[in-house]
């Protein structure tokens, strides 16, 4: 029997402690250990998304959407909203935004590119802003923006900054207070390493002082009705807007400690290093990366393949024990798959994916050159 490894784009690879940690019957939401364990997710989610005291944490139950959805709050009817989207998750936000009325305007990219900047800044010098989101890491193709270049200008034509990271907290550097980014948002199961089940954010506290009635949100999305639940359970005290994911707090908790542990300016690297190296095995047998040279992420790698079906693909790299994730960019279906290196990702996860990509290849290609492991002893 082969065991798989799930090299999915989220869930990702787990980890045994972090998930039997989330095992715990009998736990009520009003329970001690549930407070505490509450309280330190909610602290360990402002050490990995880089926040001081101005930002309030937030852990809702659903998963990222719940969290991307949740903008709302800050909006009222025709606000001007501008989305920079290099992708199918950048795309989200059309469907969102398509059920409130505000006046959207969406930038996108060519598949595995971002946003050029001459379009990008067209777009800015046209008119202010109430919000403009981008995407840190597109999961739909691995491509990573550079927003740490781009909060400051955004700043200037906008009243918040969003940015998705649902795909790159825990994995990638996020620094929100220094960055001043108003909202990052994230969600439990991809670079965190927890099971899925929460929709994660953090909040600039300023922004509440304008929350006025009129605003869009719905009910379970609006920030307001769970901010005084937040604002409790930070000081390890409850509180109750609807049931929290209890065993997915404790998965948490689990998880922020050993990110702690291993501190995340190492964490960071760890994924760099092995990210390029997957890449460099990737490229020596002969497969493309999707993601422009110079936008490739850490936790995600779009994988071009020649003359093969990549669902196909999918499906006989199983027999070789990785499950890895078809591809989802409507352009280039059927042409690459995905890879998920994020959380717990390991050398040996690493090896064992460029196995499964070498042995899948060549049994349609008995040329397919070996991958170069080079790197991994540099
Ligand atoms: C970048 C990005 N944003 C948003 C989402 C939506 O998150 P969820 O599936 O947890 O609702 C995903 C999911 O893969 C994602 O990768």
């Amino acid at each position: 029997m082969v065991k798989t490894t799930l090299m999915h784009v989220g869930p990702s690879i787990g980890d045994y402690d972090v998930q039997l940690a989330g095992v715990c019957p009998d736990q009520g939401f009003a329970s001690e250990k549930f407070k505490s364990a509450m309280s330190e997710a909610l602290k360990g989610i402002n050490y990995v998304m880089g926040c001081d005291d101005s930002y309030l944490p937030f852990i809702i139950p659903g998963s990222g959407t719940i969290a991307m959805e949740s903008v709302t709050t800050f909006l009222q009817r025709k606000d001007k909203i501008l989305v920079i989207s290099n992708g199918v998750f950048g795309n989200r936000w059309e469907g969102i935004f398509s059920r409130y009325d505000v006046e959207l305007t969406i930038l996108k990219s060519h598949a595995g590119y971002c946003v050029s900047h001459e379009d990008i800044m067209g777009s800015l010098n046209r008119k202010h802003y109430k919000m403009i989101i981008s995407t840190h890491v597109e999961t739909s193709t691995g491509v990573k923006f550079p927003i740490e270049k781009y909060a400051k200008i955004f700043r200037e034509h906008c009243d918040i900054i969003v940015v998705d990271g649902v795909a790159s907290v825990g994995g990638e550097l996020v620094k929100t207070s220094e960055w001043d980014i108003d909202i990052y948002i994230t969600a439990s199961q991809k670079a965190i390493g927890a099971p899925p089940g929460a929709g994660i954010l953090v909040v600039k506290k300023k922004l509440f002082q304008d929350y006025s009635d009129e605003n869009i949100s719905g009910y379970f999305t609006n920030l307001m009705n769970w901010k005084p639940v937040m604002e409790t359970s930070i000081e390890g005290n409850g509180g109750y807007f609807a049931t929290p994911p209890i065993g997915v707090v404790f998965s948490l908790r689990n998880a922020f400690a050993r990110i702690r542990d291993e501190t995340m300016e190492k964490r960071v690297e760890r994924h760099k290093k092995l990210s390029r190296s997957l890449r460099r095995g990737i490229k020596s047998m002969g497969l493309g990366i999707v993601a422009q040279e110079g936008y490739e992420s850490s936790t995600v790698t779009g994988v071009l393949l020649k003359d093969m079906d990549a669902d196909l693909f999918v499906k006989n790299a199983l027999k070789f024990g990785v499950e890895f994730a078809v591809g989802v960019h409507p352009d280039l279906k059927g042409k690459y798959f995905r890879i998920g290196h994020m959380g717990w990702v390991s050398r040996e996860d690493i090896f064992k994916a460029l196995n499964a990509i070498y042995n899948t290849m060549k049994e349609h290609d008995p040329k397919t050159p070996m991958p170069d492991m080079d790197s991994f002893f540099e």
